[in-house]
């Protein structure tokens, strides 16, 4: 059996966020259920390159893979290149074939979209009119493109330190480039930045709110005032990414903030088995982003191109 090569290009022929969406969404359910098997992801970090590479193993629905991805926050700017990159090996946990070689920066992309829209639907309040986007690079086109398949007719606010780089996201996607302030106001907050210290205040955050906080995940980093977690209910994709690189990763070592208090997993609030939203609370996701949202999506890519017949099968492996 040949492993089938699937490039950036082929990917994107392939994915949509109509699929990622639910995809995602089984993918945290099971999660939550116990019926995954994802390791802690491992951390390379590479201070002398301005950033870190990132493995990530997981096993969930007769599927096993591993991402190999950095985060370089450098990398538009140095080189001209995304900040975000990365590979997938999709294997057969039975004989350990190598099924499938993907560009996994798209991947990435998707399946952080994806998670932030299935949060806004399990968590915020039906009905939301504005969605505030508080960094406006790569991760906020997804987070955008998926809460509008989950959700029709939102006002899109977006904000950045680089005032032209939301300009330009407005005019192109569709929203109103504003503050930090105002675009903390809105239904469904989305922050996408790699910021080391709170940029959402309290004082901007309405009651009712529903925060994706896709930012952080790497320890150090930080996006919201340590305030809002202490007043919301806190909802994580996993216990052990979390605590060492979420958006609590921070206020836990100053002790702003309490393990204790941390409500439940994202899985757990889908699959039903602890309750989510009870009424005017403002609530927050802190997304590390998980190795089995990566393993949903890479099947669904690889599914779909041997049914297309799209990529280059090769020999990679011996007998594989
Ligand atoms: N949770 C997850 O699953 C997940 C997945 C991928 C990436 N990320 C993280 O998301 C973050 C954003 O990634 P990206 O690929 O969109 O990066 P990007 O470089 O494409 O975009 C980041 C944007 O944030 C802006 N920004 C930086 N600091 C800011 C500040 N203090 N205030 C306002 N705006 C600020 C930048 O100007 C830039 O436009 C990174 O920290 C990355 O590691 C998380």
């Amino acid at each position: 059996m040949k492993t089938l090569i699937l490039t950036q290009r082929d990917v994107a022929s392939i994915l949509t966020m109509e699929a990622a969406v639910p995809a995602v969404e089984r993918a945290f359910a099971a999660h939550g259920r116990g019926q995954a098997i994802m390791p802690a992801k491992v951390y390379l970090p590479l201070e002398d390159f301005g950033g870190d590479f990132r493995a990530m193993p997981a096993y969930f629905e007769g599927s096993a893979g591993v991402k190999w991805v950095n985060s370089h926050p450098g990398n538009p700017a140095k080189h001209g290149l995304p900040a975000v990159r990365g590979v997938f090996i999709l294997s057969d946990p039975a004989t350990a074939a190598p099924l499938a070689v993907m560009d996994a920066t798209l991947l990435t992309a998707y399946r952080t979209g994806a998670a932030g829209a299935v949060a806004s639907r399990a968590l915020g309040k039906k009905g939301p009119k504005t969605l505030g986007l508080i960094g406006s690079g790569v991760q906020a086109r997804v987070l955008l493109s998926a809460h509008r398949v989950v959700f029709q007719g939102l006002e899109v606010l977006c904000a950045d330190k680089q005032a032209d780089v939301a300009q330009r996201f407005a005019q192109q996607l569709g929203g109103r480039a504003v503050s930090l302030e105002e675009a903390s106001a809105c239904d469904i907050i989305c922050t996408a930045t790699p910021s080391r210290a709170p940029i959402v205040m309290r004082e901007w955050v309405r009651p009712g709110t529903h925060i994706n906080a896709m930012g952080a995940d790497g320890p150090g980093k930080q996006e919201l005032d340590p305030r809002i977690l202490v007043d919301a209910m806190v909802v994580i994709d996993d216990w052990h990414q979390a605590v060492e690189s979420g958006e609590v990763n921070v206020p836990l070592h100053t002790g702003a903030y309490a393990k204790g208090k941390i409500h439940a997993t994202l899985g757990e609030v889908i699959a039903g088995l602890r309750p989510g939203r009870k009424g005017d609370e403002i609530t927050v996701f802190d997304s590390t982003g998980l190795a089995i949202q990566d393993v949903a999506l890479a099947r669904v890519v690889f599914d779909a191109a041997k049914t297309r017949g799209i990529g280059q099968a090769v020999e990679l492996v011996a007998g594989a």
